[in-house]
């Protein structure tokens, strides 16, 4: 097995792709409107502490970690009125802003998808299989 990072095989301008498209979605899209509701009008914060997290997480620099001792992000969303159809706006808003990186190795965008999908349904508190 490869113990190259998912962050190393995307790299971080795609990182921020990613993310910018996910909140690009969110803005325009009336989809996504009930999640756009529950977020700041600023939304230039969150695209950068959801860049970082996701470097981070993905295997990449962990400064969004070590600038926020003992954040959980779990228990940040364990606080936030998640509904289970909110939850499945984040999971199809991040779906469409991975499926739409240019030339992203499939197997990498099918693994992202799963694993953010998986982390947002259990803050989503929808039961998914094991
Ligand atoms: C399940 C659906 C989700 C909903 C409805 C949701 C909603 C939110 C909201 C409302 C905020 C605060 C935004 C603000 O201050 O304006 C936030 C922050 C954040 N979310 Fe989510 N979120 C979800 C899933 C996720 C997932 C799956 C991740 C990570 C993989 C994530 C990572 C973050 C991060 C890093 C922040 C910023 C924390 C900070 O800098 O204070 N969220 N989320």
């Amino acid at each position: 097995m490869s113990d190259i990072t998912p962050f190393a095989r995307l790299g971080a301008a795609r990182v921020a792709a990613i993310v910018d498209r996910f909140y690009d979605l969110m803005e325009h899209d009336p989809a996504f409107a009930g999640l756009r509701a529950m977020h700041d009008a600023d939304l230039t914060p969150m695209r950068s502490s959801l860049t970082g997290f996701l470097t981070a997480w993905l295997g990449g620099p962990r400064n969004w970690f070590s600038e926020r001792p003992g954040t959980c992000v779990m228990s940040l969303h364990g606080a936030m009125p998640i509904t289970p159809a909110l939850g499945e706006q984040w999971v199809a808003a991040m779906d469409r802003a991975i499926a739409a990186e240019p030339d992203i190795a499939p197997d990498l965008a099918a693994t992202l998808s799963t694993a953010l999908g998986r982390v947002a349904r259990a803050m989503a508190r929808i039961p998914q299989a094991a």
